[in-house]
Formats: C-alpha cells, sequence, structure tokens
C-alpha cells in the first residue's frame, strides 16, 4: 500500500514540474555587475573549489534536496545520484524523515550512497526532528552532512502539516551533537538578519538561506489541498537576493549557502558575488532530468560549470573568494529595501 507520505513525496516532484519556471524571480535581474575589458586571466586560471567546513568540493554547485520516499522517486534519486557521480557535483536527498517512520522506504535514500559511494552526500530532516533522527537519517547514507529544512508557510498550507514550531532547541543540540556539518535550509521562502541571527548564537556554522523567486512550496501545497486556497501566502517570503543581502553581516560568522530560483550561470554567479560559498540548485535539474534524461541533465550541469568559469574569466576573478570581493551595482528596489530593513 502506498502511505500518504509517500504519494506526497511523488506529488511534489509531479506539481513542481507542472509549476516550473525558467525564468527565475528570485531578483538577480536587479544586481549587475560592472564590466571590466581587460580582465588579465585565461579561462584555465579559474579555480571553482569550495569547501563546507571539512568538505572539500570541486564545484560550488549542488544537486538540492527533492526526491524520496516513494518507489518512483527511488529511481529518481538513483538517476539524479548518477548525475551526481558523472560531474562531481555534491547532491542532498529529500527529506528522509519518511524512511525513519517507515523502513520499507529507506532504500529509497540508501540508492544513492550504493550509486555513488564515493561522492559528496547531504541528508535532509525537518527541524521538528530530534539527534537521534538526526544521526539515524546520516546514518542511513553514510552521509557527509545533514540540511535540516525549516518551512513553517509550507506546514501552515499543509492540512497534514505541522503546527507546533519550538525548533531551535532541536537545532541548536544536532548542531551540537553531530559528527559532521549541520546545514540549516530554508525551501524556497527566504531569511531575515534575525532569523540568521538566532541560528548564528545557536551555533549553527552553515545557512542556506533559499529564497523566493524559484520552487514555490506555497503554490505546491496550495494546489494540493483542492479547497480552501491559501493562495494568499503565495507571495510571501524574501527573494535569494533579499535573503543574500540580510546574510551580509554574517559572513564572517557562519557559511551562506544560496538555492530558491538559481536558473542560470549567473545567477549563481551573482550569488557567490553576495557572499555564497556554494548554491544549491533543485527544479532545473529535475526538469531536465524528467524532460530530457540523464544524458542531457549531465550536460545541462557541465555546461552550467563552464558558464559559471566563463563569466568569473570575463570578470578576471580567478576564484570564489576573488568573485566575492566584486562589488555588484543594486537597483533602486533593493536599495530601498536594504535601507528600510537597516542592512550594510
Ligand atoms: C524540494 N525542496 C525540499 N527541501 C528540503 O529541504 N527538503 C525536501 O524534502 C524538499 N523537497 C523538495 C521536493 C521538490 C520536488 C522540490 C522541487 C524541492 C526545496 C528545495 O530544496 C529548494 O529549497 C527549493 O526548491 C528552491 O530551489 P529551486 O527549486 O528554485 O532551485
Amino acid at each position: 500500500m502506498v502511505s500518504i507520505q509517500s504519494h506526497r513525496k511523488d506529488e511534489h516532484v509531479s506539481l513542481a514540474i507542472k509549476f516550473y519556471n525558467k525564468t527565475s524571480h528570485a531578483g538577480f535581474d536587479q544586481l549587475r555587475f560592472v564590466h571590466q575589458g581587460i580582465p588579465e586571466i585565461s579561462l584555465d586560471d579559474i579555480d571553482t573549489s569550495t569547501t563546507i567546513e571539512n568538505i572539500k568540493m570541486d564545484f560550488p554547485i549542488y544537486i538540492e534536496a527533492m526526491t524520496g520516499g516513494s518507489e518512483y522517486t527511488k529511481k529518481l534519486n538513483q538517476k539524479l545520484a548518477r548525475i551526481a557521480k558523472s560531474t562531481g557535483i555534491a547532491m542532498a536527498t529529500g527529506s528522509q524523515s519518511v524512511a525513519l517512520k517507515d523502513d520499507s522506504v529507506a532504500s529509497s535514500f540508501e540508492i544513492v550512497r550504493e550509486t555513488n559511494p564515493n561522492g559528496i552526500v547531504f541528508s535532509n530532516l525537518s527541524a521538528s526532528a530530534d539527534v537521534s533522527r538526526a544521526k539515524a537519517a546520516v546514518k542511513m547514507m553514510n552521509s557527509d552532512a545533514i540540511e535540516i529544512h525549516i518551512n513553517t508557510p509550507q506546514e501552515m498550507i499543509m492540512p497534514e502539516g505541522d503546527r507546533e514550531f519550538n525548533w531551535i532547541k532541536n537545532i541548536k543540540s544536532i548542531q551540537e551533537e553531530l559528527a559532521c556539518p549541520v546545514i540549516v535550509k530554508e525551501v524556497g521562502f527566504g531569511m531575515s538578519k534575525e532569523t540568521i541571527q538566532q541560528l548564528v548564537d545557536a551555533g549553527v556554522k552553515n545557512i542556506n538561506i533559499s529564497g523566493k523567486g524559484g520552487t514555490s512550496f506555497s503554490k505546491i501545497e496550495n494546489y494540493r489541498r483542492k479547497k480552501q486556497e491559501m493562495d494568499y501566502l503565495e507571495d510571501w517570503g524574501q527573494t535569494t537576493v533579499e535573503s543574500l543581502l540580510e546574510a551580509q553581516p554574517f559572513k564572517d560568522k557562519t557559511n551562506i549557502i544560496a538555492s530558491g530560483g538559481i536558473r542560470t550561470p549567473l545567477d549563481a554567479v551573482k550569488a557567490i558575488a553576495l557572499g555564497a560559498n556554494s548554491v544549491g540548485i533543485a527544479a532545473p535539474i529535475l526538469y531536465s532530468l524528467i524532460k530530457n534524461g540523464e544524458e542531457e541533465t549531465i550536460e545541462f550541469i557541465n555546461d552550467f560549470i563552464y558558464g559559471m568559469k566563463s563569466i568569473m574569466t570575463v570578470l578576471g576573478t580567478k576564484n570564489l573568494s576573488e568573485l566575492q570581493s566584486k562589488k555588484l551595482i543594486l537597483s533602486s528596489d533593493l536599495l530601498s529595501y536594504v535601507s528600510q530593513r537597516g542592512l550594510p
């Protein structure tokens, strides 16, 4: 019998594809680099490597948390793991909570490690999970890190969602007791400086601000509700760019990761210039896999990396720290946001 949770995982995939938009609304079009005509660099000089604590990554992009928990998403996870292996990028799975409740679906996550034994794999669980569940999730895939997601609007729109959000105690103890890096992430609603401060105070060393402008879980869950739509929440949250601006005061205190509406190599390069040390991409990779297959998705990722390197060449920045020292021009809307929020 298919459980309600497994069915939900399949629905999330089909709705993310249904609503997929190749155009980002995450605010990247409100940022510009200043062109410099004589960069004094060659493409071969570009080093895209980065780290998440002790984890060394050759490329600053990874497959963001999406699937697992059903027969269909097991196949997707296997394909995504093959894509990650072939391109050399890291991969997060979707929430493993379903597999901690029901052993029979654990294989839909275990298959990721079986497929890519030496790859970089991130676990994923809700912030409602306690330390023992977080440890079990990491053990299930022998993961290199764990993502803990926060997603209050999504839960409130889901009729079967959580209604209690006393999360900081769990986050603090997971951060303290897990041996691997812990990443606290949003799911596309973005973060404020106040939220980031709470996480920094809890000792969190990696924060993925996952902003608005790409996949919208308020839209997906509203569609699943079928009645009593809460579509007034569809525009809730800070865009990825606004969230990165909110994160500016914390760049020296915690590792910033960006996701949400990263659709082009230029979006990814701008996110890094705003302080992100790596970038998660979710729906574009899933869309490419489902519509075009594995081979084309490998090509899509390799082209994406090449595109990032090309832009870094044009900018004359040979590595991520040089890219992060580049100043961006902000639109007047963004300047107004910065001033109203009292951001540096
Ligand atoms: C997600 N996302 C997600 N995030 C998370 O932390 N745990 C999860 O289980 C899921 N599940 C999930 C399923 C599907 C089908 C999609 C498309 C996404 C959210 C994801 O990791 C990311 O934060 C957002 O999708 C924003 O990135 P994109 O899609 O705009 O690149």
